[in-house]
């Protein structure tokens, strides 16, 4: 008899299969008993009928307990009524591995118990749904950027120095000298880009972010497109397309899966036209001014800030220009205004704050060392980056999208700590 995936159900319809399954759930009566079974593929139920198996049977399926593995072998039937749209007629059981008092039962739990358990809790619904959505994001990632004539290059993970400042470092010890976990592999991507013309990392990143918040992890996954000859223009028009191209990706195959986190697939098609809405800062300053937040020109936006701003479109939208006090040295000089940076974040609809922060990138040589100098940064960790201005310095551009902030905002959570698989934050560094 052939073994199978829950998966594959479909494909085996009236046929008799074996399919390794634990129990999620039980529900039985004198004559039937309900398994709701799960094999890392899917979840669907098994039904047990007491008249058409085994007596031992029958009897073996009301004693299993929740997470216990075991063999299953029956028939694949439709069944409309469930979110997968079919079930197994049981007829032999088969038990593998027991388990007793497994700590997640189906009610419902605290966050802080079920991250206590994340070994345990992956294997639910929610997570289980989240981490396809994460693949298929991941994959749709490689896709596009190898469609639109990418390479890969990897950053190191253990740098020298830091490019996002300096406060939100994690710092470890190298051989007696100090390394910091990376914040961004963005100044390595940019020699690669003078070398190989269009790169991209897609790496995990680390920030010691001390704040408690619902958009920040202490490491999370960054892809880092950067892209020679290349302006701010170009590259706005494929951070959209990217965007679209991944929401289009999970629409086109991820069905089951929003279904399952109750994510009404028609809000998100909107999100797969471009072009998105540009605005500058100076004009989202004065909408939320408009909007009665108290806020200056120079200031930086919370969250709040943000989300009222995305709440004035119905798809993603980029702020541009900000000032150069709160953006970092390497972005590239406006041409005609001195206190703005040709940058631009991309904010996600529905709330969900900066998914990608990029600019063109600043390429006279004279202009980034006085800069660098200004801010404090050691010309001697530096030297290399300023190289990339020395020798053969082309216009270029980039952006980092968080991999986590996207999957938030497409799975529609509150907090980004479920779509990573073990997340790190301020007070949470097990399991
Ligand atoms: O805006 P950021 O800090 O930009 C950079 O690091 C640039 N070097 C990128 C580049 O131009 N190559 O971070 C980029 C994105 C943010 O828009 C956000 O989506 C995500 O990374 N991000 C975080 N995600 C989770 N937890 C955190 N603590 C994050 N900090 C930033
Ligand atoms: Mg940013």
């Amino acid at each position: 008899m052939q073994q199978i995936n829950i998966i594959d159900a479909p494909k085996h319809v009236d046929e008799e299969v074996k399919i390794g399954v634990w129990l999620t759930d039980k529900r039985s009566s004198g004559k039937i008993a309900f398994l709701q079974l799960r094999d890392g593929t899917a979840f669907f139920q098994g039904v047990v009928v007491k008249n058409n198996v085994d007596e031992t049977v029958f009897e073996q399926a009301k004693k299993l307990h929740q997470e216990t593995s075991f063999y299953v072998t029956g028939t694949i039937h439709q069944d409309d009524r469930s979110h997968f749209g079919y079930e197994i007629e049981v007829s032999d059981i088969e038990i593998v591995g027991q388990s007793e008092d497994f700590p997640i039962s189906p009610k419902e739990h605290g966050i802080e118990f079920l991250l206590d358990h994340r070994h345990l809790w992956l294997r639910s619904r929610r997570p289980y749904a989240i981490m396809r959505i994460r693949d298929q994001v991941i994959r749709s990632t490689y896709d596009f950027f190898h469609q639109k004539g990418f390479i890969k290059m990897d950053p190191p993970i253990l740098t020298g120095t830091a490019p996002e400042g300096t406060t939100e470092l994690f710092e470890t010890n190298y051989f007696d000298t100090p390394a910091y976990l990376s914040q961004s592999g963005q100044l390595y991507e940019e020699a690669g880009a003078l070398a190989y013309d269009r790169v991209y990392s897609f790496g995990p990143t680390f920030r010691a972010e001390k704040s408690k918040t619902r958009r920040h992890l202490t490491e999370f996954w960054m892809i880092e497109p950067e892209m020679a000859f290349m302006h701010q223009e170009e590259s706005l028009a494929i951070q959209e397309q990217y965007i679209a191209y991944l929401v289009q990706k999970v629409l086109d195959n991820c069905q089951y899966e929003l279904k399952l986190l109750d994510r009404d697939p028609e809000v998100l098609k909107p999100y797969t036209q471009t072009p998105y809405p540009r605005i500058s800062y100076d004009e989202a300053i004065k909408m939320c001014q408009e909007g009665g937040i108290d806020i200056q020109w120079g200031d930086d936006f919370g969250a709040p800030d943000e989300t009222y701003i995305s709440d004035q479109f119905d798809k993603p939208v980029f702020i541009l220009n900000y000032p150069k006090t709160i953006k970092p040295f390497y972005m590239k000089s406006h041409p005609t205004r001195d206190d703005v940076y040709i940058c631009a974040d991309l904010l996600a609809p529905e709330g969900y704050g900066e998914i990608i922060g990029g600019s063109e990138r600043e390429v006279d040589y004279d202009y980034l060392k006085k800069n660098m100098e200004a801010q404090g940064l050691n010309l001697d960790d530096y030297g290399w980056y300023l190289d990339l201005r020395k020798y053969g310095s082309v216009p270029h551009a980039g952006f980092g999208l968080g991999l986590e902030r996207v999957l938030t905002w497409i799975c529609k959570l509150d907090h980004l700590r479920e779509t990573i698989p073990f997340p790190r934050m301020i007070n949470r560094l097990r399991p």
